[in-house]
Formats: C-alpha cells, structure tokens, sequence
C-alpha cells in the first residue's frame, strides 16, 4: 500500500450514532452474543470512517466468562464480575475451554463478518492478554489503585503464575480458533500492563504473551501486541514474537522505532483525546505523527488507546482522512 493503513481501536462504539441505534434494543452482552448484531456493528465504521481494517466487535473478557466466572456489563458501571477470584478455591474452579464449543457465537460471528466482507478490508480478531484479564478476575471489574491483583503479584505469585498460565492456555485456543473461522489478524490487548513492575511485566504480562504468540503464530496472519502502558520495556517487547507492537502516546515514534529497529512494525500513536480538538489541528497531530514516525514502511496508523464514547463523528473521520492524505508522501 503506498499509504499508510488505518484503523482504530473501539472503532465500532457509542461515538457512532448508527451503533447507539442497535444499542438502544439490545444490551451490550446480547450484541456481542448474536452473531448478527455483532457483525452489523463490525461493518458499521468500515463505510462511516474509511478505515482500513475491521476489528471484530466482541470483549476481551468473554474469556473470563467461558473460565466459569459470571460476568455483567451494568449500564454506567463497566464490566463487573460479582465473584471475582480471590482465593485458590476460585482458582482452582475454572473451567478449560474448547472455544469452538463455549465460544461459538465469536467464532459464528467471525465467519458472517467475512462473508458480509467480501474482502473488501482484512478483519482483526483479538484476545486479552493474561495479565489484562488476571486483573479484571482478580479486581472483579475495573480498579484505580489495582490492589487486589497487585496484591497477588507479591504475596501470592504462585497463584499468579497458575492464573496466568491457565489463562494463556485457554487464549491460544481461541486465537486458534478465531483464525480458523476466518480472523486475518490478531491483536493481544495488554491494556494494564503498565501497572506493573519492571520483573512482574517481564514474568507475569510478557512470558505469557511470547508463549502465547509462539504458539498461535501462522505465516501471513500477523499478530500484534500492545502493551498499553509499558513504552519503558519497549526494547525488550520488541523481541516477543509478535510482528507489530501497540505504541501508546507516552514515547513519540520516533523514539520507538529507534528503540526496535527493524525487529517490528508499529501501530500507534496519536493521543484519543486529541481528537477533541477542532478538525484542522487534528490534521496538524496526525502530521506530526507522521513525521515522527519517518519515511519508509512498517508504520499502521491508529490512536494510542480505544476511542472515547464523546468524541465526534466529524473529528474521527478528520483522522481517518488526514492519514490518508498525508501519509503518501512518507513512503
Ligand atoms: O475495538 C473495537 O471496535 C472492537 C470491540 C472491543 C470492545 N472491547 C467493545 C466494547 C474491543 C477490542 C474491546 C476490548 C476490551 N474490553 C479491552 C481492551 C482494550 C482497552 O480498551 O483497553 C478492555 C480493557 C475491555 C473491558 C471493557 N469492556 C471495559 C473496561 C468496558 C467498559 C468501558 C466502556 O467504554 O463502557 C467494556 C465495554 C465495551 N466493550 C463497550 C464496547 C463497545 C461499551 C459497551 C456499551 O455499548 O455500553
């Protein structure tokens, strides 16, 4: 592509109008569930942004829930798991997972995403990384301070290093999984991974995660890691098998690359919430992105997190335009 390629992450959420439509009959569980709904939402910024890839609209944490654990989206609140795992009883009652059977609805919904494709933009299946999921279990929903499943990263790391382990176990089969049924790409979210420390990334996100990408790693499907957060580790995330890194708006791109060389590709960076501000310096930040990040490929274009429920339509599509534009002249 003699342009730098688009997407982003939440691409397919609450900002769009056309998605608050679906949502408003259905719960946020009942649309990841149907098959049918979640594709039509899938499909939904294809046409609206331009983007060029879509992002399978599911949640990381349907893998908790397929673990045994009982999950609820309450409105306003975010995720919670009302028994979250705090003892090894808890740990010890999770449940393997074949994910053809007990996560057939993703896998349906992969194959009637494509279909309704036709080919038209690659789709990117996705998965959360052990830690990432660890903390939500562990903290039974979303945490400021994390204490719970930091808690266990120091007190308790032999049950830790269990939870992690069975949690890879069942992420390499649903990956599996998802590109049997038609996923191009995978994409490993790692969203906290920044909350631990310097050995604890290394031994309870990272080890995983190479173990993981080891196993699921398939010529021509590409996966990428992102290790919101963790920009301070890039040098050695570089080296854990995936073919692009996640780069968050905390290191200019310039810097990453310097820092992984030709080892990856990087897809990031610009800030989510710079798309508040007024479309022309919003061309002026993707400018600037693409100017960091210099000439020559291996670049994909994308915010440094998910989208936000109220940023405009207008300011996204802004985004999605200017790397368009301005990115030709950077190959
Ligand atoms: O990117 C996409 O368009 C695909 C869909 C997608 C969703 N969640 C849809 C969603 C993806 C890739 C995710 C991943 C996910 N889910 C992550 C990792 C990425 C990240 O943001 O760090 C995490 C941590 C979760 C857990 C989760 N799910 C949270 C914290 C929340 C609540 C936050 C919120 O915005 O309300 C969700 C709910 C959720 N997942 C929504 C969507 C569209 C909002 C649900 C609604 O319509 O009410």
């Amino acid at each position: 592509m003699e342009r730098t390629p688009v997407w982003i992450m939440r691409q397919a959420g609450r900002y769009l109008p056309e998605y608050r439509a679906v949502r408003k009959n259905h719960s946020f569980s009942e649309m990841y569930k149907r098959p049918d709904l979640a594709t039509e939402v899938t499909l939904q910024p294809i046409d609206i942004l331009g983007v060029d890839a879509a992002i399978l609209f599911s949640d990381i944490l349907v893998v908790p829930e397929a673990m045994g654990m009982e999950l609820h989206f309450s409105e306003g609140k975010g995720p919670q798991f009302p028994s979250p795992l705090r003892d090894e009883a808890a740990l010890k009652a999770l449940r393997p997972v074949d994910s053809n059977q007990d996560l057939g609805f993703v896998m349906e919904a992969i194959r009637e995403i494509r279909r309704s494709l036709a080919d038209r933009v690659p789709l990117i299946g996705f998965a959360g990384a052990p830690w990432t999921l660890a903390t939500y279990m562990i903290e039974g929903g979303g945490s400021k301070t994390f204490q719970h499943a930091k808690k266990w990263r120091f007190a308790r790391p032999d049950l830790l290093r269990i939870l992690v382990e069975k949690i890879a176990d069942v992420v390499i089969d649903y990956c599996r999984a998802q590109m049997d049924a038609g996923a191009q790409a995978i994409q490993i979210f790692d969203s906290w991974a920044g909350i631990l420390d310097t050995d604890g990334f290394e031994e309870f996100a990272l080890a995983p995660v190479r173990r993981i990408i080891s196993e699921i790693k398939r010529p021509g499907i590409p996966v990428i890691y992102f290790p919101k957060g963790g920009m301070t580790w890039l040098d050695r995330v570089a080296d854990c098998g995936a073919d692009v890194i996640g780069v968050d708006w905390t290191i200019p791109l310039d810097a990453a690359r310097r820092i992984t060389g030709d080892r990856v590709a990087l897809q990031g960076n610009m800030d989510p919430t710079a798309l508040y501000a007024p479309p022309e310096a919003i061309r002026d930040q993707v400018r600037s992105v693409l100017a960091s990040y210099g000439k020559g490929h291996g670049h994909i274009g994308n915010l440094g997190h998910g989208m936000l429920p109220d940023i405009p339509v207008e300011h996204t599509r802004a985004y999605v335009d200017a790397m368009k534009e301005f990115s030709p002249a950077w190959k």
